[in-house]
């Protein structure tokens, strides 16, 4: 208590953000690349995906998207324009190793034009943020039974992961080795009957994998390239819909375990939470003592990306034999929220509450950085988006309490606008726009900055502090 006064009386006299603070942008791969099958690549699951019928909502694929793997330059003038000096950006797997399995070929084409795209960052001054992996495994590990549902499946990705560390970790600080592994191991597990096992499956091998390759960064690379490495989650603020309710308050507590917990607990204490373990029995693979070993503390940093948050209640499963039954949960929304083109809850507030929830959880240290947060705006015009008027309130509201956490002493290092640019948003294909620059899709994809870019890169002037600016 004490401390959250001295800190709070401290920064009303400090409007701005600490010294060392990160302001940023985000995008990956494939949703910005296009270049599907440029300079050898082989296609991800989801350029196999988007080629199906009926599968992207719109119908649209990221065949050519905004063609950043050709326009990267433009792309990085941007983020120079708008003082934006930091970009997360994911490298493509199958683009690096096409035929996916450790011991094949690895790419020297598209070694090359990263290298390029690095170079470029650092003539202009921005800083790379890198992940791994942000969900476009090469397709023929999944057509041929490899991948996230096999167990070694940590040997083929250490393979692109080293590749990447040897080739481009003179230019890469921040590592990421997996973009929302709750994403990978529920949502993209379709059959309800696969959601028995499948879920805890893929959450396993995702989590060896994390470990091992944080090892060999850390034995191998870290003392040469002093970079960091982590992991990215993902969730929402889960508050119970009667905080007076006990109820609610354990279902609250479970649908925040069996999100965020399930993923952060072995990441950074070397094991699920004991109600996972609990709920979930025999259908959870254990971490023998040396997995434990490898995974405790194996992110420099806590990133996560945060949308949306709900109000839980205790579901209505009766059997508890799959994911869903598991956490057994109900969400829904105050009547007060408003919602995103996506159709997802704004509330601010949920921000300020899950990095507070965070700190207490995984302690006042670790830096805490937010990987990704924005917004999809309505825009089916080119004037809608000149003028987004909700994403500025939107990221206005969510960064006002960000640092309303921060002047209570909360150790946040980062935050990071989802996205620069619009993109192919998964199953929403091109429908649902998160960009601050409009693309025009199409043959010739142009770039046009929206109101959110100016007011994000004013934003960034006011609140940096003195030391880091960048004028
Ligand atoms: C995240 C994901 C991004 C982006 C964003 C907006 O879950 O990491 O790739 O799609 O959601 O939906």
């Amino acid at each position: 208590m004490l401390k959250i006064f001295l800190s709070l009386l401290l920064c009303s006299v400090c409007a701005k953000y600490p010294s060392d603070f990160v302001f940023g942008a985000s995008t990956a791969a494939l949703q910005i690349e296009g270049a599907w099958l440029q300079d050898d690549k082989a296609p991800s699951v989801w350029d196999n995906l988007a080629h199906l019928p009926g599968f992207i909502a719109d119908g649209t694929t990221p065949d050519i998207a905004a063609d950043s793997y050709n326009r990267y330059k433009e792309d990085i003038d941007l983020l120079v324009s708008a003082g934006i000096r930091h970009y997360r950006m994911s490298i493509s797997w199958p683009r690096i190793v096409p035929k996916g399995r450790k011991n094949t070929t690895v790419n020297e084409k598209a070694i090359k034009r990263y290298q390029e795209m690095f170079e470029y960052m650092k003539q202009k001054g921005v800083t790379p943020y890198v992940t791994l992996y942000h969900w476009d495994l090469p397709v023929v590990l999944s057509l041929q039974g490899y991948g996230l549902v096999d167990r070694n499946f940590s040997d083929d990705f250490l393979y692109y992961a080293n590749a990447s560390f040897y080739h481009f970790g003179e230019y890469v600080k921040t590592w990421y080795t997996f973009n929302e592994p709750w994403v990978s191991s529920v949502l993209e597990v379709m059959k309800d009957k696969e959601k028995a096992e499948k879920p805890y499956n893929i959450s396993y091998h995702l989590l060896i994998a994390h470990a091992r390759t944080v090892k060999l960064y850390r034995e191998e690379y870290q003392n040469k390239h002093k970079g960091k490495i982590g992991i990215v989650f993902n969730t929402g603020m889960s508050y119970p819909k009667d905080p007076n309710n006990t109820k609610d308050v354990e279902a609250a507590y479970r649908a925040m375990n069996f999100s965020l917990g399930w993923f952060a607990d072995p990441v950074f204490f070397g094991d699920y939470p004991e109600i996972v373990k609990q709920r979930v029995g025999n259908r959870l693979p254990k971490f023998n003592e040396i997995e434990k070993g490898w995974l405790k503390n194996s992110s420099d940093f806590f990133a996560f990306n945060h949308y949306s948050s709900s109000l839980i209640e205790e579901g209505k499963y009766q059997e508890q034999n799959d994911y869903d039954s598991d956490v057994n949960v109900s969400y829904s929304n105050d009547p007060s929220w408003d919602y995103t083109d996506s159709g997802w809850a704004i509330v601010p507030k949920g921000i300020h509450d899950l990095i507070v929830r965070i700190k207490e959880y995984y302690g006042d240290n670790i830096p805490i950085y937010i990987t990704e947060n924005g917004m999809a705006n309505k825009e089916t015009t080119r004037e809608e988006a000149l003028n987004d008027q909700p994403r500025i309130k939107y990221l206005n509201d969510y960064l006002t309490n960000v640092k309303k956490a921060i002047d209570e002493g909360a150790n946040v290092k980062g935050y990071f606008v989802w996205s620069l640019l619009d993109n192919f948003e998964w199953w929403s294909g091109f429908s649902k726009r998160f960009g601050l620059v409009r693309i025009e899709y199409g043959e010739d994809p142009k770039r046009i900055p929206k109101a959110s870019l100016s007011w994000y890169s004013d934003y960034i002037k006011k609140n940096i502090a003195p030391e880091t600016s960048i004028e």
